[in-house]
This record gives C-alpha cells, sequence and structure tokens, in this order.
C-alpha cells in the first residue's frame, strides 16, 4: 500500500505531499496523525528550514473524509473525536509552512492551507467551504480563520453559500498570495520556501509566531510581545552576519545561532 503521506527531502526545505488521489486527499484521522507526524519530524531538525505542504495537480485535500467520518458519526463521537488534537499539532509547528494548492481545496483542505503560513496555488485552484451542502459547518477553524484572512462579509459569502471560487479571486480576498502557471506551480512554490529557508531561522520563526499571535491577541499586547522578540534577535549570531553582510556588501550565511 503506498504511503498516503510523501516526504520529500530538499535541504533546507522539504515537501509533505498528502498521497490519497483516489479521494482527492480527503482527510481523516489516519491522514492527519501522518502530516502531524511527519511535521513534528522535520520541525526537530535544524537542516529543515521551510516546509511546503502540497497535494497533487487535481487535489490539494478535497475535505474531510466524508464517507470515513461522517456517515456513521453521531454528536457524541465528534465531541470525543481524536481530530482537534490533531488539528492543533499542525498548528503547533515552528517551521514556516508554504501551502501550495493545485485544484481543490475545499471544507478542511481549506482550512489547512490556512493553518499554513501563507497559501500559493496553480492557476487551477478551486477553495471552498462546503460543508453547509452536507447540513453542518467548517470544523477545522475555517468559521475563524476565514473571517480573519478575508473578514466578515467575504468569509460569509463563501460559508454560508458553499460556493467555490477560483485562484483569482482567492489572491483577489487575500487568502492566496501568488498563482503560479499549472505547468510550474509546484517548483515556484519550493523556490518561495527556498528564499524563506535562505533567511535567519531564528527571526522566520519568531515572525511566524507574532504574525499568528496577530490572529488571536489584542494589538497592545502582539505590539509588547513584537517589542521583546525584537529586542531578543540583537542576541544572536545572525543578527550580526546579517548586518555585516549588508555593511559589507556581501551574502549573508545565517546559522540559525
Ligand atoms: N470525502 C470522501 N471522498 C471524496 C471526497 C471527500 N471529501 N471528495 C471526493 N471524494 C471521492 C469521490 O467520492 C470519488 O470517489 P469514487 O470514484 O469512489 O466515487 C473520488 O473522490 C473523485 O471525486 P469525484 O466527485 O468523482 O470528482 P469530481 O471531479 O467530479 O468532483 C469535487 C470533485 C471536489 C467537486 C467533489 O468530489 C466534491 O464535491 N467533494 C466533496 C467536497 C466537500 O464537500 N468537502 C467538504 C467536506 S466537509
Amino acid at each position: 500500500m503506498a504511503d498516503i503521506v510523501l516526504v520529500v527531502r530538499e535541504e533546507p526545505i522539504a515537501v509533505v505531499q498528502l498521497n490519497r488521489p483516489e479521494v482527492l486527499n480527503a482527510l481523516n484521522a489516519e491522514v492527519l496523525e501522518m502530516v502531524a507526524t511527519r511535521l513534528e519530524e522535520l520541525d526537530a531538525d535544524d537542516r529543515i528550514r521551510c516546509i511546503v505542504l502540497t497535494g497533487n495537480e487535481k487535489a490539494f485535500a478535497a475535505g474531510a473524509d466524508i464517507k470515513k467520518q461522517f456517515i456513521d458519526a453521531s454528536a457524541i463521537s465528534m465531541l470525543e473525536d481524536s481530530l482537534p488534537g490533531l488539528w492543533q499539532r499542525v498548528a503547533r509547528i515552528k517551521t514556516p509552512i508554504v501551502a501550495a494548492v493545485s485544484g481543490f481545496a475545499l471544507g478542511g483542505g481549506c482550512e489547512l492551507a490556512m493553518i499554513c503560513d501563507l497559501i500559493v496555488c496553480s492557476e487551477t485552484a478551486q477553495f471552498g467551504q462546503p460543508e453547509v451542502n452536507l447540513g453542518i459547518i467548517p470544523g477545522a477553524g475555517g468559521t475563524q480563520r476565514l473571517p480573519r484572512a478575508v473578514g466578515k462579509y467575504v468569509a460569509n459569502d463563501l460559508i454560508l453559500t458553499g460556493r467555490f471560487i477560483k485562484a483569482e479571486e482567492a489572491r483577489a480576498i487575500g487568502l492566496v498570495s501568488r498563482i503560479f502557471p499549472a505547468a510550474t506551480w509546484l517548483e515556484d512554490a519550493k523556490a518561495v520556501a527556498r528564499t524563506i529557508a535562505a533567511k535567519a531561522p531564528i527571526a522566520v520563526r519568531l515572525a511566524k509566531e507574532l504574525v499568528n499571535a496577530a490572529q488571536s491577541q489584542p494589538l497592545e499586547s502582539g505590539l509588547l510581545h513584537e517589542r521583546k522578540s525584537f529586542a531578543l534577535l540583537f542576541a544572536t549570531d545572525d543578527k550580526r552576519e546579517g548586518v555585516d553582510a549588508f555593511v559589507n556588501k556581501r551574502k549573508p550565511t545565517f546559522t540559525g545561532r
């Protein structure tokens, strides 16, 4: 049986790929457990400085595995489900994660992309939160992360209608930052990851943490948190290296120290 999640290391980046093409990478506990475990392994490895999370050309992920997760589920079984803990494990990864979307990113697929730090996509991408068509609602952060990303009214236009949007609209509303050609989307996404991976790792991790905090913290505490992190970076070798490289007109080499 093929692995349901594949990892390709191309240090300093790694690509984590959902691999259930026969169901458009539908997500269940087994897949999410594997995604969380693989991401944690890469997170613990200093040689990996940025991760690309992706699917295949046809689908990033078409949502929760409707056939496995929903048919026999009850309110109690859903309350006791392991899924929330698995989503939290993904959200706790410190290494930056670029979601590279081609094809469908629907329901839990869109929510998985939104847990990542930025979303880039192929011109073929389609995003949506179609849970309302099944008589349910997004259950892995969609009602919280989508309005924080695109605002209340656009979020409701997606969540209450269940409609799909294409790459251009996703970029226009601020869900996606860059759209790449269908022939090169994954290589282009990896190039974005390599750019991030070339920066000072401690600075990148702190910036990720602070941008995430901006989604939940009041401005004053976010600013305080930022100020302390900013000062902390002045204790790093990488700050000395970055400033010295600028002053001496050379390329910096960051060590993560
Ligand atoms: N869960 C389980 N299986 C899924 C799935 C999901 N979320 N999404 C797709 N699949 C399966 C299909 O059942 C089909 O399997 P089959 O060949 O055994 O019938 C296979 O993946 C291919 O999907 P199909 O529907 O034939 O492809 P399509 O190109 O015609 O349509 C979609 C693609 C994404 C529009 C359609 O599959 C869809 O609407 N999926 C559900 C999306 C959704 O509601 N997600 C949120 C869940 S909370």
